[in-house]
């Protein structure tokens, strides 16, 4: 065994955090810790660190961690003398108090073990090893344990370790730490000349993240199984870099070989390395540092301060990531505003959207100034119903358009939640006077007293018709003029492959007592989708008209998407886009997206099981809405590059009540 390297971890960051445990304490492990590196052979070091969100006070070192069983006292556990060699095997629990053990430390597996070796006697002396060391770390209550994936066969590990949790009384994590690039493909390796052992596919940047799916399809997506990935100097493509950002990363290890130094002798990272670091910052990973210092005139400390420095100098959340914080990979059932009465709440949240509501004005702005010409401004008074009122604001965005335009308005509130409908007359009876009306009723079932010129209506969900809005409009055009308009005019639904461990894992665990045990992959969910991986464009799904000539609001839709890596599919994303009147929209499509809107997140229809697909492959994914007068529900099923079961059929596990 060579001697020993001090190899100082931090594990840094989850900065959004607040600090706890008492740092004279820390400063005091640290110090015993460090002296201990120099000391004993294999005792590794390791901090963490959090930072306040928003503040700028310098990072503390929060956490040393741990003395792994140290190589110094490899085992042979099968052997003699070894197997009854007396004494402890490592140190004791006692250096730190229970407390601190189970908050404050990161285990770390130790170097030598392979369990998956081919050698018998190394594999037989790496179980009883491992087995070992996870029960130490249970024994300590670690709150996570590191265990490195060398190798693409990993089974054996997997299999130890799965074990372990089934049997254990424990809840610590578990951070499977992989590099993003094998060893054997980094630069350095590359001898001229020399034969290079790669697949033709080109896609050698990708061997480490096959070793990682692997391992958690072996481990059955265990959901305390999750990332440490190791960025080394050479990177993947951008492409490769976005699908391991889909995984469920806890953190990233920045051995100090890849910063480069800068013109004061600070330790620096490049571009591509700073732009990893930001995209992490959002993931909340935890940081940790290894390797020697390799700017020895400057502290250890100085890598720890540039990250805090790119954290601070990180783009600002945009005012959708503000109000989406808290939301992330958070599944919700869709909301059901037809069949249930929403809550003032909702509304109230519905209200603050900074740009629907002045979409909504624009569209009837326009809408107005082209319906009724300069001259008629005077004498040509506009029936304007608003369908679902809710609590007024798109009365209160046509009222303001009406005025902008210098066109007169007569207005309609309808609205069939009895609770809404007592905000509206409040609204009539103290502000709005006469010009407006309301009704409280189904807008199915309302006689109007006369025909509109424009109605006006939000009634969409996330995949755009989700929320009815189609059968609600359609039995509401009968009182529209024929030359009238509708706002919105028209909205289409679009989906996207994802690739996400940590939805399908939510979606698993929204498993009920009294349902068929798959029930909870056959009901899309509205969902702030942040651990993802998109693995093609949007396509456009269902669209609808209004007003609609042939009233038949069932679809069905078959659509392609290429897929460009090596990668699992686990869903499909929902978006939708709608034109309010000629080019006034509102999306939620990425690519189109409304800024700062943010009354829809996306919405998500799960699989039941992963599809593998290879790099360039095709996936066909179907979709059907049907209705069957009382209810609608989709129906989903992936065909290609192989099939998956019909998802929901007959509705069986969702609907949405007429
Ligand atoms: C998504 S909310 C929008 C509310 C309001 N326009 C806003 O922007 O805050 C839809 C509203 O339409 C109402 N609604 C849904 N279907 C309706 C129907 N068939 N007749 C009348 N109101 C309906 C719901 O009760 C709800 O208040």
């Amino acid at each position: 065994m060579g001697s020993p390297a001090v190899n100082l971890l931090f594990l840094y960051a989850d900065w959004w955090l607040p600090l706890y445990g008492s740092r004279c304490s820390v400063s005091a492990i640290l110090a015993l810790a460090r002296e201990s590196c120099v000391q004993r052979p294999g005792f590794e070091l390791c901090s963490r660190g959090r930072r306040h969100a928003g503040s700028h006070s310098q990072t503390r070192v929060r956490f040393p961690v741990h003395a792994d069983l140290s190589p110094s006292l490899r085992t042979e556990f099968c052997d003699e003398p070894a197997q009854s060699r007396p004494g402890a095997h490592t140190r004791s629990d006692l250096l730190l108090s229970g407390r601190d053990w189970n908050t404050l430390i990161v285990g770390k597996l130790s170097h030598w073990i392979q369990a998956d070796s081919e050698v018998k006697t190394i594999r037989k002396n790496s179980e009883a090893a491992l087995v070992q060391e996870l029960n130490f770390a249970a024994y300590l209550g670690l709150p996570a344990f590191m265990i490195p994936l060398r190798q693409e066969n990993n089974a054996n590990l997997a299999r130890i370790l799965l074990n372990h949790i089934h049997t254990g009384h424990h809840s610590s994590m578990f951070w499977i730490s992989v590099p993003l690039m094998a060893a054997e493909d980094v630069r350095d390796d590359i001898i001229e000349n020399e034969p290079i052992n790669r697949k033709d596919d080109g896609s050698e940047d990708e061997r480490t993240w096959q070793w990682w799916h692997s391992f958690r399809t072996l481990c059955d997506y265990n959901k305390r199984i999750c990332l440490a990935i190791e960025i080394g100097a050479d990177l993947p493509s951008e492409a490769v870099i976005d699908k391991w950002l889909g995984e469920p990363i806890k953190a990233a290890i920045l051995p100090t070989s890849i910063f480069l130094t800068n013109k004061k002798g600070f330790p620096v990272l490049s571009k591509l390395h700073q732009r990893i670091i930001f995209r992490l910052f959002k993931l909340d990973a935890q940081f940790i540092f290894t390797g020697s210092n390799r700017h020895s005139d400057k502290e250890f400390r100085s890598y720890l301060q540039y990250l805090q420095y790119l954290n601070e100098n990180r783009p600002a959340p945009n005012s959708y990531e503000v109000f989406a914080k808290g939301y992330e990979d958070y599944l919700q059932s869709p909301l059901q505003p037809l069949m249930d009465n929403l809550e003032s709440q909702t509304y109230e949240v519905f209200e603050k959207d900074p740009i629907k509501y002045s979409q909504y004005q624009q569209a009837v702005y326009r809408c107005l100034l082209d319906r009724v010409p300069d001259e008629q401004k005077d004498t040509n008074t506009q029936v304007l119903m608003v369908l679902g009122a809710g609590r007024g604001p798109l009365v209160n965005a046509s009222l303001r358009a009406a005025k902008q335009a210098e066109r007169r308005i007569r207005v309609y509130a309808v609205e069939k939640n009895p609770n809404a409908v007592i905000t509206l007359e409040n609204w009539r009876f103290e502000e709005w006077g006469d010009q407006v009306t309301v009704v409280s009723c189904d807008m199915r079932e309302w006689s109007a007293p006369e025909k509109a010129d424009i109605i006006v209506s939000e009634l969409l969900g996330s995949f755009g018709d989700n929320e009815l809005s189609p059968e609600c409009l359609d039995g509401a055009q009968h009182f529209l003029k024929a030359d009238g308009v509708s706002i919105p005019c028209d909205y289409t639904s679009y989906l996207a492959p994802i690739s996400s461990s940590k939805l399908y894992n939510e979606v698993r665990m929204c498993r009920e007592k009294d349902r068929d045990p798959e029930a909870q992959f056959e009901m899309p969910y509205v969902v702030r989708l942040h651990n993802f991986h998109q693995l093609a464009e949007p396509q456009a799904c269902f669209t609808f008209r209004h007003p609609n000539p042939v009233i038949d609001n069932n679809r069905y839709c078959s659509l392609r998407f290429n897929v460009q890596c090596n990668t699992v599919l686990h869903g499909f994303a929902g978006y939708f886009e709608t034109n309010l009147y000629k080019d006034v929209t509102l999306s939620i499509r990425p690519q189109t997206h409304s800024p700062g809107m943010f009354s829809w997140f996306p919405i998500l229809f799960p699989l039941k099981q992963p599809v593998l697909l290879a790099r360039e492959s095709e996936v066909c994914v179907r979709f059907w809405r049907c209705n069957n007068g009382k209810k609608v529900w989709y129906e989903w099923a992936v065909t290609e590059p192989v099939c998956s079961a019909i998802h929901n059929p007959a509705g069986r596990s969702y609907t949405i009540g007429l």
